[in-house]
């Protein structure tokens, strides 16, 4: 799957491949809410994903809410050495369409210890506050993860949902290993927290990257046409790959976490790592229109 050249470390000690996965979609629908009904299909796909060389999962407590952690340590845990699990506080979810923000420092503390419990951890690895609340000063939710961080109950500091200023911010109060916001070929607003993050060394994780929509099963540049279609054939690939590829062309400190429910996606997403776009197909696909 992957040569030296295709890892990131993650928080300037943690090696990961460039290639993740995203276990969101692994939940009951609609709104990733409940139990993933295909409990041990779910497992099996975990544990493809692992053995296919993926060692970076993305997930969340509101995902299910806490049931895609359950399912991640059902699988996984103990973790296999190097396989690293981040997760993210700072969402309650208490149906498929409700959900809302809560960033305060005692809820941030809850979540996290919530999520060592159900993930089986002691120590996780890249904790990220999913989104700034408005409700609460960005300042004390990043100064909860900076505290959660000194007691060692987290490594590493990630941030979600976040502008390019909050990002600043944040790092005058504690170091930050990640952003994750939304960011893919057709997408590309988030350009400047891209370089930002480029720049100063933080892993940037482009949540969407085949710019699927939250709760909806479609993901637009797995069926892209015109010229991601043209090139998609040329390299014998599919449209989705490319757009992975592009992705991981786009920037190194870019970390992939494509979401799927099906090893056959899975296994067609993780050999994109394996695409070598030419320096024109770089260029034509960086001026496709954007959506
Ligand atoms: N921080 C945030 O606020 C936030 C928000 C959303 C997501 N995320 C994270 O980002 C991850 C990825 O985002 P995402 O899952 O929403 O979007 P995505 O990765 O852009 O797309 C996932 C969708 O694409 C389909 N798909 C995946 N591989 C495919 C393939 N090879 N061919 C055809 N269809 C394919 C999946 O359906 P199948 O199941 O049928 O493959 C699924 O519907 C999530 O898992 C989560 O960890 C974070």
């Amino acid at each position: 799957m992957t040569t030296a050249t295709d890892t990131w470390l993650l928080g300037a000690d943690l090696s990961i491949h460039r290639l993740g996965y995203g276990a969101m979609r692994l939940c009951a629908q609609p709104g990733n809410f409940g139990p993933y009904p295909d409990w041990e299909g779910g497992k099996r796909l975990l544990r493809r994903a692992v053995e296919l060389g993926v060692d970076f999962i993305d997930t969340a407590h509101p995902y299910g809410p806490g049931w895609n952690e359950e399912l991640i340590a059902d699988a996984l845990a103990p973790y296999p050495a190097g396989v690293v699990v981040t997760t993210k506080g700072g969402v309650e979810k208490t149906g498929p369409a409700q959900v809302f923000s809560d960033g305060s420092a005692a809820s941030l503390r809850r979540f996290c210890e919530g999520s060592l419990r159900r993930l089986k951890l002691e120590c996780i690895d890249l904790y990220q506050l999913h989104r700034p609340d408005p409700a609460v000063p960005f300042a004390e939710s990043v100064g909860a993860l900076a505290a959660l961080r000194a007691e060692g109950k987290i490594r590493h500091v990630g941030l979600s949902n976040v502008t390019l200023a909050q990002v600043e911010e944040a790092r005058g109060i504690v170091p930050i290993a990640s952003v994750q916001n939304r960011y893919n070929l057709l997408e590309r607003d988030d350009d400047p927290v891209l370089a930002y993050c480029a720049e100063h060394g933080i892993a940037y994780l482009p949540w969407g990257p085949l710019a699927a929509k939250p709760f909806a099963p479609e993901a637009p540049l797995a069926h892209a046409s015109g010229a991601i279609a043209q090139i998609a054939s040329d390299l014998g690939a599919t449209a989705g790959q490319v757009a992975l590829a592009w992705l991981l062309r786009r920037s190194p400190n870019i970390i992939l976490i494509p979401g799927t429910t099906s090893i056959a996606h899975l296994e067609e997403n993780i050999a994109a790592a394996a695409i070598r776009l030419s320096d024109g197909e770089f260029a034509t696909l960086s001026g496709t229109s954007r959506g």
